[in-house]
């Protein structure tokens, strides 16, 4: 079976010029967003829920940017003694019918950018943290909304465990590399990733049948919430 997906245009020749930049400023500069109403609510809802189902006692697994919820259905499945959380800002994406969501999963409709700063702030630790096929935003000009040229990355890597971004865009995944390195000193290679008989997500399966490579990179990450700049005044 085939897909027709576009491969990736991009301006950029190689990692974006400014990546450390960038990542230097989000070192330095508190995040000074509000947190949105609504993602503090749906934030409450997933932390009665979490409590109610034994977090703490049981690791914890973010599916950051889940869509419609697939990857967060199989990696329930998969570490059936752990807690899913898939977020997505999409409503319509969360509301497509794909089954069942197991009993250690949910689903949240919230912007990840706070929603990341809330469970860093109420001490959640996760065991797993998954960045599965973000949004590339490929022009040279967007590199301030991929995860790694946003403001809100210390914040990703404080949280720890072990994270895994995946995506279509080799360059995506190099310059979170090189991002995750200037926060942590770590370094993680940047893989080729063939998925095996079981595609993880809807966008992992649509570029594989279109024929494009995949990439992959994880490492393994203390908690390190002394990483964020000012975050105990900024969501509390
Ligand atoms: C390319 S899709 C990938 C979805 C899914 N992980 C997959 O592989 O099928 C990227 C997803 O990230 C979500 N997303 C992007 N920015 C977000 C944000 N700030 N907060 C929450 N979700 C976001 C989008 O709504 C979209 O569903």
């Amino acid at each position: 079976m085939h897909a027709t997906s576009r491969v990736i245009a991009t301006n950029q020749l190689g990692p974006h010029k400014d990546v450390a930049r960038r990542v230097a400023r989000a070192l330095d500069h508190p995040l000074r967003k509000p947190v949105a109403a609504h993602t503090r609510e749906a934030f409450e809802r997933a932390r009665a829920w979490y409590e109610q189902q034994g977090g703490g006692r049981r690791p914890l697994i973010l599916d950051a940017g889940c869509g419609v919820g697939l990857s967060t259905r199989q990696l329930a499945a998969r570490f059936d003694d752990h807690l899913v959380i898939g977020v997505d800002r999409s409503a319509d994406r969360l509301s497509r019918a794909h089954g069942e969501v197991g009993g250690n999963a949910l689903l949240v409709r919230a912007d990840l950018v706070d929603f990341w700063r809330l469970a860093l702030a109420s001490g959640w630790q996760p065991a797993r943290h998954y960045l599965l096929y973000p949004n590339p935003y490929p022009k040279s000009a967007h590199l301030k909304q991929r995860w790694h040229g946003h403001p809100v990355l210390p914040v990703i890597l404080a949280l720890g465990g072990r994270l895994e971004l995946r995506s279509n865009w080799r360059l995506y995944v190099e310059e979170f590399a090189l991002a995750l390195h200037q926060v942590t000193g770590v370094a993680a290679p940047v893989e080729p990733f063939v998925p095996g008989e079981r595609y993880l997500t809807p966008f992992e399966r649509k570029y594989h049948l279109s024929g494009q490579s995949l990439w992959r990179l994880a490492a393994d990450l203390p908690h390190a919430p002394q990483l964020v700049p000012g975050v105990s005044q900024e969501v509390n």
